[in-house]
């Protein structure tokens, strides 16, 4: 499929519907193929992707890395890494699985890498057709593109394709993005690179497609006349565990708000599309990430961008230690672990309505969602004061756990008093038969067909960077200490301050 032809596929099957959707014959070929990552997402989800017969015998498996290791040792690796199961069709998979040991800045691994590839198309039937899966640390990308580039191996011969699919970080910044982009250029085109953003691949996260334009009566709603504000919060429970030297380097902001919150938001504020296409979706993303006005006074960002760190917490019964204890952080770090933005959008839909965003580690408890809160009510005839205290209506879009949808509003509690209370009306991904598909699985298979409606654009990165990159450069030079909050809390004062300076609450 080409960017231009209808994506249906993405937004329309799942494992349990009828008719599987089926990749084209083609070689997977994994770069970093004994790492962590392939371990613990790749290989499972392609165990269940083959279970449910969406890898025809015409996939081969290809690993590259540096760990040395024959072909039938990788096979090994492979079913070890996936135990438990008796699945006949991963079991054949992984025994025509091939592996390339070598440096990634050797030309010999990737003039083997050809020769393993002539063979896989000869014997296993993969058609000339390559998906490259940079599994690596970023810091590869660019040096394995241009490999691949140098050893003719980006270029598609007759019918097949050639694709490489990364995941993030894309660069660090705007300009180490766009550095990054030039190196994959060197070899690929925009139609060839597929960047992940697990988010996308949420069940519930494309459930805002359908939500938003498989409906009419949300529509007449969705813009600054009813909402009063927006608020976006990508929760996490754990600390930073064993990452700890990956995450001094990056940080909640460039971990979580410049990808998946940006993505979340995106998706759910965007003008609607003319199709589903990818193009088309694609474009109206952009445009909404080009609205968002970056903050860029000093003044303005110190007052809508509030970071923070934790610090040892929890309870007596399990004691959470505080960012700095943890292995591989500095113990005078100020990296952040939470971040909380107010942001504004410039266009005619939401002019006036605030975006409230949080992110964070080590926070009470792991829960993605975004809310839309409504106006208050103009004018309460009978009973001043009885909704006072209130909280506003809203709907709220759960994207895990609980994956699902609830409209909050005010209803009479029985009895002979007026009194009014916040009620619900809830809706439970639990409700459908079929099971929700990991996000590894989908965004791996879509990559394999060639669906790039669920992977982002190099002009979204580029400005998603744009959106953060002014608060971190604010935040680099700024010599107070970091904001502190304890584990297991909702983050630093400053956070409440940033939204209830504007008579607002986060939501809880
Ligand atoms: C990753 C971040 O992109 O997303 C992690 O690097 C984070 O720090 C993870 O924990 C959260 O993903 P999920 O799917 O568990 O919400």
């Amino acid at each position: 499929m080409t960017a231009s032809e209808p994506s249906a596929g993405s937004s329309g099957t799942s494992a349990g519907d009828d008719e599987v959707r089926r990749s084209p014959a083609c070689a997977l070929v994994i770069f970093g193929a004994s790492g962590d990552l392939t371990a613990r997402k790749l290989l499972p989800a392609l165990e269940r992707l083959s279970a449910y017969g969406a890898l025809p015998p015409e996939v081969a498996l290809v690993g590259v890395a540096r760990t040395p290791m024959t072909d039938a040792e990788f096979a090994d690796y492979c079913r070890a890494k996936v135990p438990g199961t008796d699945n006949p069709r991963w079991a054949a998979l992984t025994a025509g699985a091939r592996y390339v040991h070598g440096g990634y800045d050797d030309p010999d691994t990737y003039a083997r890498l050809a020769e393993v590839l002539e063979d896989t198309d000869r014997t296993q039937g993969t058609a000339g057709s390559r998906a490259y899966y940079f599994a690596t640390p970023p810091r590869l990308f660019g040096p394995i593109a241009l490999s691949l580039g140098k050893a003719g191996l980006s270029e598609a011969h007759g019918d097949g394709f050639v694709r490489v699919v990364i995941e993030k970080p894309f660069g660090w910044d705007e300009d180490s993005a766009r550095e990054l982009y030039d190196d994959l250029s060197t070899a690929f085109v925009e139609e060839q690179i597929f960047r992940i953003d697990h988010y996308l691949a949420k069940e519930t996260v494309q459930n805002l497609l359908a939500l938003r334009f498989a409906n009419s009566i949300f529509e007449p709603i969705w813009n600054r006349t009813w909402v009063d504000n927006v608020q976006i919060t990508v929760a996490e429970s754990i600390g930073v565990g064993d990452r700890g030297g990956f995450y001094e380097t990056t940080g909640a902001m460039r971990d979580i708000v410049q990808n998946h919150v940006l993505q979340v938001l995106s998706l759910f504020l965007m003008e609607p599309p003319t199709s589903f296409h990818a193009e088309a979706i694609r474009d109206e993303k952009v445009k909404l990430l080009r609205a968002i006005r970056p903050l860029d006074e000093e003044a303005e960002i110190a007052a809508h961008a509030v970071r923070g760190q934790y610090t040892r917490g929890g309870t007596r019964e399990e004691l959470m230690p505080g960012y700095r204890e943890e292995a591989g952080v500095d113990p005078l770090s100020s990296t952040e672990t939470f971040v909380a933005m107010r942001l504004s959008i410039q266009n005619w839909r939401w002019a006036g309505v605030p975006v409230y965003v949080r992110t964070g580690k080590r926070l009470p408890a792991r829960t993605t969602e975004v809310s839309m809160q409504f106006q208050r009510p103009p004018h309460l005839p009978l009973f001043p004061g009885i909704a006072a205290g209130l909280e506003p209506d809203a709907l709220i879009v759960r994207v895990q756990p609980d994956e699902g949808l609830s409209l909050r509003f005010g209803a009479k509690v029985p009895g002979h008093a007026f009194r009014v209370q916040k009620a619900s009306m809830d809706f439970s991904y639990e409700s459908f038969e079929q099971e929700s598909i990991d996000a590894y699985e989908r965004v791996l298979l879509d990559a394999l067909i060639g669906d790039p409606t669920l992977f982002i654009r190099a002009d979204e990165v580029g400005r998603s960077w744009r959106i953060v990159d002014p608060v971190l450069r604010f935040w680099a030079a700024d010599t107070r200490p970091i904001p502190l909050y304890q584990a297991a809390t909702w983050g630093p004062t400053e956070a409440a301050a940033l939204i209830e300076r504007e008579g607002r609450s986060w939501r809880r």
